[in-house]
């Protein structure tokens, strides 16, 4: 399945700058949704990029209860593994803010893969459209936990991946069709690492970043790649 849906490029002079611009979009979103909604769905990315986006939004003025932040991935670790998507977040920005703990759903994938799975699609399950995906991007082009070469069962929202070649193996992503359920989606892409993966989705590459592909289409944000 070709998927050319509108990814919109915008390259960023600093780290300060692209940080800036993030903050300022999802704050943007947040107080767009509860207008409409009463409420803002949020999914997190992993890994390292997003910290110093999280770290703003710990600084940041927003009405926190009416924020519910679900993540797009998590690794097969325990609750306090340094490695924990959910425990960079929440030491970042969701320790310091006052979104209820009730409305922040960590994946349990302390359950391993396949449990961890089956209780986030209970958590996922019936929620409306997300107002705001957040995604990464590896350097061989994955996203969340999607990997090159490897499909996921996407009549599930969350679904267990067991050989991620990110260590580690075992995880629980959401599918891309769950994330391609979203009204806006922002791809943080920094780092010199990430320079072949942006060339090759810009040669038309069907990377795993291309799965997510919603009828909003896609912004990625870069800082310290070139896009040539
Ligand atoms: C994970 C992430 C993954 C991450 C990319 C980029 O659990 O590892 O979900 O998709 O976003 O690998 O990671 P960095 O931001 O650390 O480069």
């Amino acid at each position: 399945m070709t998927s050319n849906v509108a990814t919109r490029w915008q390259s960023f002079n600093s780290q300060t700058e692209i940080n800036q611009a993030t903050t300022q979009r999802i704050l943007d979103a947040a107080k767009e949704a509860i207008a409409k909604h009463g409420n803002f769905l949020i999914v997190l990315a992993g890994g390292s990029t997003p910290k110093n986006v999280y770290e703003l939004l710990a600084k940041a003025d927003a009405d926190w209860s009416k924020w519910h932040v679900y993540y797009n991935d998590d690794r097969c670790l325990p609750v306090d593994h340094p490695e924990r998507n959910s425990l960079m977040a929440a030491k970042a920005w969701l320790d310091h803010v006052a979104i209820p703990k009730s409305q922040i759903f960590d994946i349990p994938t302390e359950l391993g893969p396949i449990e961890g799975a089956k209780a986030y699609a209970r958590t996922l399950a019936g929620l409306r459209t997300f107002d705001l995906v957040l995604l990464g991007l590896g350097e061989d082009g994955h996203t969340a936990s999607l990997f090159p070469g490897q499909t996921v069962d996407n009549s599930a929202d969350a679904v267990p991946v067991f050989n991620a070649p990110k260590p580690p193996a075992e995880r629980v992503t959401i599918s891309q069709n769950r994330l391609n359920d979203t009204h806006e989606v922002i791809f943080l892409v920094t780092g010199a690492g990430k320079q072949e993966a942006v060339d090759n989705w810009r040669k038309g590459v069907k990377i795993p970043a291309t799965l997510i592909a919603p009828a909003c289409g896609v912004d990625v944000y870069s800082f310290g790649v070139a896009l040539n």
